[in-house]
């Protein structure tokens, strides 16, 4: 019979053991590659030893191929909770020189279990994926793994955030996970996503590409927009998590927390007086406006890479989070097409599931014209961004600066979207659309087409035809932005806004 003492040293060399994880040789070659090992991860992203794991000693089942005889320490996945920055989160970290961190039946189990707690207990969700997929010998088992965790990312879809970061290669199921989840982080030259990888398109199509080509950090922060983020290494990008959960709620339930600023909230700018060009052709940058306004000029763009005609980003003003969904008239002239419609639209459903304000600045001449567009859906995808922003509760305030035409006028969140503020710049042109195309079409038979279309300009490119229908509650000086933005969002921070009972909507998708 053991004594107690062997017993705790018995259970600590089992310790040792796991803590070992995949062998130091294995631990050297994820280190060759740039990459963290998962444990080294979750350190980082947690406050200093605050990390607490579960289900060190879980071990899988699997007898196929003689699996039985496999030791896989921790299943190959550190699970558990801690704190950021004060704040309860729970993560997984999927451990690669474990089995290639492949997923199978009780490695799936471990992540289903801080999937429901963090339901549960109504904290964010961090995801580490660096995979090679299904564990191969446990088929089906394996598959039933990666449903089961979709499920779970369903369900807590709006309830708490949930963030997947890919540190190594995910194909096959590895990506969808993270593709329900709210935002997705990737590294550049070490992660990549894919459905099938280099080898399998080669056999099938016999197109040629590299696997950072095909599914690279930059590939899916520009191309697909199926990541967010992009980050220069694996400690950048476990600070830029710990800066973006710094923006959110914990849950539904909750308020974003509020940032003490020294950024007085009645602060002009004369600058902002100045950045509309007189010509209205041409463009400025909508990010100088946006760093003017908010408190220290400090935001977070989520998407900056992707549909860069539109801005969307986290910024706080006099210490609340705001979400900002911004035209850049420095890009394709602001215009709206489909990747901004589906960027914006994704953004707006985030802010309002989390009670985050949305602070609308308006410059856009219109949507996209062209059969590329009208072929790839724009109808579909521009619904979506009007949907959004209809079915959005939360305190919603539009800014417009210069243009704001047509359909792109109502998607950019007009009075009509429920926009609880709208207020316009003296430069702002608020109309069906603009002079040249408004010439071309109920002037083209007046022998004057020029005169009509200065008195266009006069009457129509202003913002007075909108305040006079009281459509724009008022027009203010560029300067005086930030105050009115911020007695703007004081004034509705109690608002409650309800809307007709339903299974779900419908988005358009
Ligand atoms: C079991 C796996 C594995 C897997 C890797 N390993 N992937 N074991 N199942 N899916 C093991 C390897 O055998 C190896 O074990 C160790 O992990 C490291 O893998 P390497 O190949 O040596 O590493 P590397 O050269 O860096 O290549 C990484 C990789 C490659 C690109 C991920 O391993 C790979 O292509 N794996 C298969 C990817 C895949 O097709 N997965 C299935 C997707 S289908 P040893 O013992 O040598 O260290 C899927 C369906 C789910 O996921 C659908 C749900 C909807």
């Amino acid at each position: 019979m053991a004594t107690v003492q062997e017993r705790i040293d018995l259970m600590n060399a089992k310790k040792e053991h796991i803590l070992q994880a995949g062998g130091p040789k294995r631990v050297a070659k994820q280190h060759a590659k740039g990459k963290m090992t998962a444990r080294e991860r979750i350190e980082k992203l947690f406050d200093e030893g605050t990390f607490v794991e579960l289900d060190q000693f879980v071990k899988h089942r699997c007898t196929n191929f003689g699996q039985e005889k496999k030791d896989l320490p921790a299943e190959g996945v550190i699970t558990g909770y801690g704190t950021v920055d004060g704040r309860l989160v729970y993560a997984y970290a999927q451990d690669f020189t474990v089995e290639g961190g492949s997923l199978g039946e009780m490695h799936a189990k471990k992540i289903w279990k801080v999937q429901e707690m963090s339901l549960k207990m109504g904290a964010p969700c961090v995801g580490i994926n660096d995979s090679g997929g299904a564990r191969i010998q446990e088929a089906v088992d394996a598959l039933s793994g990666y449903g089961g965790i979709f499920q779970r990312n369903t369900d807590a879809s709006g309830v708490v955030p949930q963030i997947s970061v890919i540190m190594g290669p995910c194909a096959g199921g590895a990506v969808y996970s993270p593709a329900l989840t709210d935002f997705i982080y990737m590294v550049k030259n070490t992660s990549q996503m894919f459905i099938t990888g280099p080898a399998v398109i080669k056999s099938v199509t016999a197109e040629e590409v590299t696997a950072e080509q095909l599914g690279g950090a930059m590939t899916h922060n520009t191309t697909s927009g199926v990541a967010h983020f992009a980050a220069e290494n694996e400690d950048d990008c476990i600070e830029q998590i710990r800066y973006l959960l710094s923006f959110l709620p914990s849950n539904n339930m909750d308020d974003a927390p509020e940032r003490p600023t020294n950024d007085d909230p009645s602060r002009m700018d004369e600058e902002l007086n100045t950045v509309i060009p007189d010509n209205a052709n041409m463009p400025y940058d909508m990010k100088d406006v946006i760093r003017s306004l908010v408190d220290d000029g400090e935001f977070y763009e989520v998407h900056q890479h992707y549909a860069t005609n539109i801005i969307t980003c986290f910024a706080h003003f006099d210490g609340r989070s705001v979400g900002i969904i911004a035209n850049q008239p420095a890009v394709m002239a602001g215009c709206l097409d489909i990747n901004a419609s589906d960027k914006s639209a994704r953004f707006i459903r985030f802010c309002d599931a989390f009670n985050i304000p949305i602070v609308n600045l308006v410059d856009v001449p219109g949507f996209l014209p062209g059969t590329d567009q009208e072929y790839g859906g724009i109808i579909r995808h521009g619904a979506k961004m009007l949907y959004a922003y209809c079915e959005a509760t939360v305190p919603k305030i539009t800014l417009i600066t210069r243009k704001a035409y047509g359909g792109s006028y109502l998607a950019m969140c007009s009075r009509e979207l429920g926009a609880d503020q709208v207020m316009a710049w003296p430069t702002a042109e608020i109309a069906v659309m603009g002079p040249a195309g408004a010439a071309n079409i109920i002037f083209r038979k007046d022998p004057d087409v020029a005169a009509k279309t200065a008195e266009y300009v006069a009457e129509f490119a202003t913002p007075y035809k909108a305040a006079e229908r009281g459509y724009i509650d008022m027009v203010i000086e560029p300067k005086e932005s930030r105050p009115r933005i911020i007695t703007a969002l004081n004034m509705l921070a109690s608002k409650r806004e309800a809307r007709p009972a339903k299974k779900h909507g419908n988005v358009p998708l």
